[in-house]
């Protein structure tokens, strides 16, 4: 197998999750770590730089994964793709559209003009599976979407980097919201008239949000609500996808915690005609799923673009650059709570 060599920015918990998701895979040669907090190096034998310019500079890699706080990403990611290195980094695309609209522009401009973003929600298999059924077309088109994705803050989670504005950009939404946002926009399209109300309801002594619910149209007429929170207190992910002629449920999420429950998709065809059941009662089909592979997926695809020359399917700059316009609105626009 063809190795691609590698260094990571960042390792905490993402830098973690990427390297051990690239050991598995096989295919990624991984000659260098970096991060500012010499502790994060002591379980790894690969070398080891607190500096990341002189790290991507002294290894000479192919690709460069950014996994750090997300004021650093684009400088970053910027100086690697000027370097010729495929870039793989975290969500967000840093801390607002200013710099995912930067990082757009480095990539137009590199040789290699590889960049995906780490959006792995999508590769999760219950919701691989509402793409499949979805396309297929039995269930009709999507018309609407209801979704929460909620947690519950630590104790120490108005310390945390994530709630410092000027190093995370936003809250709850930016940090954790996108993926549900995300995965809206993957199954619907882009939203272009948005309302929100963004808010501290709780921890009110943070300079970011807690709780963000939004009303999102598409041009073409679909609606979908969203609520993102951190006073969620128990871990909840829901995502029903209301079709023409059916309806799609997606219940929890496989994470390391197992905090937000097992992962199942449920749907149903309509049945106005009571073939399968009473109305209103529809013959219900459930799926469960036991394993979590969305690293492993998403892992494989950047190593098919880097190596196999394929396209970066899931994660694009366009999908991000999309994604923080759109969530450039949910926080400038009929918000109660102003970002800035
Ligand atoms: N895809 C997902 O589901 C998911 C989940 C969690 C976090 N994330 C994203 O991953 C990124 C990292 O989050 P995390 O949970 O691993 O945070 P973390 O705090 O566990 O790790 C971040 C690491 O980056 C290091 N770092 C910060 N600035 C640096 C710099 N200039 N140079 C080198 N290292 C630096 C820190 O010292 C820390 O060790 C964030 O952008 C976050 O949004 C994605």
């Amino acid at each position: 197998m063809e190795k691609i060599k590698v260094v990571i920015i960042g390792m905490g918990r993402m830098g973690k999750t990427r390297y051990d998701a690239m050991k598995r895979h096989g295919g990624y040669d991984i000659i260098g770590l970096c991060d500012t907090d010499p502790a994060r190096g002591i379980y790894y034998k690969e070398p080891f730089y607190s500096d990341w310019k002189l790290c991507i500079d002294q290894c000479h890699a192919d690709a460069v994964i950014v996994c750090t706080y997300n004021v650093v990403i684009p400088d970053i990611v910027c100086y690697a793709l000027k370097k010729g290195c495929a870039v793989f980094s975290e969500k967000p695309p840093g801390r607002n559209l200013a710099d995912t609209l930067k990082m757009q522009k480095a990539c137009e401009g590199s040789i290699c003009k590889i960049l995906k973003f780490g959006f792995n929600h999508r590769y999760h298999n219950s919701v691989i599976e509402a793409k499949a059924l979805v396309d297929s077309g039995i269930l009709g088109d999507v018309v609407c979407a209801r979704g929460v994705y909620g947690k519950a803050g630590t104790p120490a989670f108005p310390s945390e980097w994530r709630n410092d504005r000027a190093i995370s950009g936003g809250g709850i939404m930016l940090d954790q919201g996108i993926h549900m946002l995300d995965l809206m926009y993957y199954f619907m399209g882009k939203f272009t008239d948005i309302q929100s109300s963004v808010n501290q309801l709780v921890w009110k002594d943070m300079d970011t949000e807690d709780s963000v619910f939004s009303i999102l149209h598409t041009e073409d007429g679909k609606v979908a609500s969203l609520h993102s929170s951190a006073i969620q207190w128990r871990h909840k992910f829901s995502l029903d996808l209301i079709c023409s002629e059916g309806f799609i449920s997606l219940n929890g999420l496989l994470t390391s915690t197992m905090s937000y429950g097992e992962e199942r998709l449920t749907y149903y065809k309509k049945d106005l005609e009571c073939k399968t059941g009473g109305l209103g009662q529809p013959i219900e089909h459930t799926m469960c799923f036991d394993t979590d592979e969305s690293w492993d997926y998403e892992m494989k695809e950047f190593y098919d673009a880097v190596v196999r020359g394929k396209p970066v399917l899931q994660g694009t700059i366009g999908d991000a650059v999309n994604l923080m316009e759109m969530l450039e609105g949910i926080y400038h626009k009929n918000s109660i709570m102003q970002a800035e």
